[in-house]
């Protein structure tokens, strides 16, 4: 069967590195993988009072294509030395999702960044915030693509070959990963 991956943007800009990214590992995916993408425009800023009167649409339909995934991708844009405040808005409401939807799956991690780091520094913030959620975030191999400006084309491929192999590597860990976590716990991940 294959695995089903969701993959979260952390940039709403339609020229996205991040987006770029993540469309690039829809390409790249191995053959056991699929990709979807979830969308983080619509979800309102949390507010507990909203959420007293029900979770927005938006957060339930990101929820249910979370329960539906094997395992996440993720890509954020680093935002002064820390992840968007898009991405975090959207794990705040969905950490407050009763399913816990990403409970126990695994989840890759990436970034790009116009910058000479790669986003490395919001990537070890995100590996932070996702302790909340009781992730298995991947140690390796780590994907940062730097100077994002010089590696994708204007078509939005990912040229650059060092990079599309980081990408290969994350997404066949990522399987391994899953198959790994799917044959030791068959229970928690049909859950
Ligand atoms: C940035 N950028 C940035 N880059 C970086 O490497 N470290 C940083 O701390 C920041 N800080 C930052 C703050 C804000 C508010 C913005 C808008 C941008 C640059 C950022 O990495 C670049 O714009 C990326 O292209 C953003 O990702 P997307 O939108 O291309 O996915």
């Amino acid at each position: 069967m294959s695995i089903r991956v969701l993959a979260i943007g952390g940039s709403l800009r339609k020229e996205s590195y991040n987006q770029q990214l993540i469309r690039q590992a829809q390409r790249q995916a191995p053959q056991d993988v699929v990709i979807e993408l979830a969308d983080l425009s619509d979800v309102p800023l949390y507010n507990g009072d909203i959420q007293a009167e029900g979770f927005p649409a938006s957060v339930l339909r990101i929820a249910e294509q979370a329960a539906q995934a094997d395992a996440f991708l993720i890509a954020t844009p680093e935002y002064n030395y820390s992840i968007s405040g898009v991405l975090k808005n959207a794990i705040d409401w969905l950490s407050r999702v009763p399913s816990a939807p990403f409970q126990g799956k695994p989840v890759a991690l990436a970034s790009a960044s116009m910058g000479g780091l790669g986003g490395a520094r919001a990537q070890y913030h995100l590996r932070q915030v996702l302790i909340y959620m009781d992730v298995h975030v991947l140690n390796k191999p780590e994907l940062f693509i730097s100077t994002a400006h010089e590696k994708f084309s204007a078509e939005g491929e990912l040229t650059d070959v060092a990079s599309r192999a980081g990408l290969d590597a994350l997404l066949a860990a990522l399987a391994v990963q899953t198959r790994r976590l799917q044959a030791s716990e068959p229970a928690a991940q049909a859950a």
